[in-house]
């Protein structure tokens, strides 16, 4: 392996779960560093309500959420939930943090139904500020199937074929 294909960070928002299995699946198979995005104040019943509030009205939180650092990582991919068909609000601050980060970002995404995740994919890449490497949004209701396993190997395809041929593992 290349030393610079280990230059992967994962970073991960999950308030019930789903996510975090997911993103350390992806970690795993892209060699990549787990960060997590810390944000208490959406955990309980009372978070629940505020996360829905927040994400609803697009609001950044003012904050609630503490974003690990990305410095010396040029790629990454940002993994958690859909809110009121938004990315969850600490992913959202997540991407506006990382306008000016010049790796390629990719946008993995857990969801409650199979409702198609495109106005999910545009807010985050408008949040970013330039298009995603690679999408994908993996319903609960696949979780453990063989569609959960083609929707990350079709993700990570993506993502490799973006990788700067010198990078690729
Ligand atoms: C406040 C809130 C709003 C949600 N809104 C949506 C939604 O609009 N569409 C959807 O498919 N799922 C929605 N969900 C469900 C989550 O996206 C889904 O359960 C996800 O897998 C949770 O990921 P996590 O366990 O990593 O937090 C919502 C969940 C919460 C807490």
């Amino acid at each position: 392996m290349d030393a610079r294909t280990s230059q992967t960070a994962v970073v991960f928002y999950s308030r019930t779960g789903h996510s975090r299995r997911l993103a350390e699946r992806l970690a795993q198979q892209v060699q990549g560093q787990l960060l997590e995005i810390a944000a208490p104040a959406y955990g309980g019943i009372f978070g629940y309500m505020r996360a829905g509030y927040n994400s609803l009205k697009q609001s950044a939180g003012a904050g609630r959420v503490a974003l690990p650092s990305l410095a010396g990582f040029d790629r990454a991919i940002v993994c958690g939930p859909v809110w009121t068909s938004y990315p969850s609000v600490p992913l959202r601050n997540l991407l506006r943090a990382m306008q000016d980060h010049a790796g390629g970002v990719a946008l993995f995404l857990t969801s409650g139904a199979h409702s198609p995740p495109d106005k999910a994919f545009e807010t985050g890449a408008a949040d970013l500020g330039r298009a995603f490497v690679a999408t994908a949004c993996v319903p609960n209701g696949v979780e453990g199937t063989d569609e959960e396993d083609r929707m990350v190997g079709e993700f990570l395809r993506q993502f490799r074929a973006s990788q700067p041929a010198h990078a690729q593992d």
